[in-house]
């Protein structure tokens, strides 16, 4: 299964080294989406695609809540900033991501937990780009409620953010100010996050 955009995406603010495969410099971040149901197989395979990533002493410290009825997407929205909010009612699916505060072998806090969050929330999105669908990270969530709404243990885990994964939509149906950013943003020249030897 794959879904594909209903426009032709201009990708010209993006310029890779020439054999950077295409997987990586057009997974981009829409706001504008299409209500659409996503068989549970494609969510699952998404999901299982984290579970792949590497993490320090192989803890794995994830963890993935994301909704599956309606009524839990509405519950999940309302744990969203208003900002955020007024576009990712449209997405298919809203999840948040958790990272496990201490390391499982001596209790002691985990410094590395939301960079392994972070590569498990990569394969993820890229799974997604498999399927033609599209992630959006979430910073902009009301992040203590999320644990008495979710039902999740605050003393173990610690909210990083949240997503919305779906179907691309045309620019047009997006308010002004979200319009105007509906593209492939541009990134920093590679000389400047990338020094050879010293800074
Ligand atoms: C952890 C994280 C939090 C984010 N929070 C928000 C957010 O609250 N609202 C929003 O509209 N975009 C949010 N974004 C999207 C970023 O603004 C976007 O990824 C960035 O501008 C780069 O653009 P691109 O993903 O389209 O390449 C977030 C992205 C990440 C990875």
């Amino acid at each position: 299964m794959r879904f594909t955009p209903p426009y032709d995406i201009d990708y010209s603010q993006r310029t890779p080294s020439p054999d950077v495969d295409e997987l990586f410099y057009q997974r981009w971040s829409p706001r504008s989406l299409k209500k659409a149901l996503l068989p549970d197989d494609v969510v699952t395979t998404v999901l299982d695609a984290a579970r792949w990533s590497p993490s320090a002493f192989n803890e794995q410290p994830w963890l993935f809540i994301t909704s599956s009825t309606e009524d839990e997407f509405n519950t999940f929205l309302d744990l969203l900033t208003e900002t955020n909010r007024s576009w990712a009612k449209d997405a298919s699916l809203l999840g948040f991501i958790f990272a496990k505060r201490n390391h499982a072998h001596n209790s002691s806090p985990n410094r590395l937990s939301f960079f392994d969050c972070g590569a498990a929330w990569m394969a993820m999105t890229l799974q997604a780009r498999k399927f033609g669908l599209y992630t959006h990270g979430l910073g902009g969530i009301l992040r203590d409620k999320t644990y008495g709404v979710l039902n999740v243990p605050e003393d173990i885990y610690e909210v990083i953010c949240g997503f919305t994964l779906g179907v691309i939509d045309m620019p047009e149906k997006l308010e002004d100010e979200f319009k105007a950013r509906e593209s492939p943003s541009p990134r920093k020249s590679l000389n400047e996050i990338w020094k050879k030897g010293q800074f």
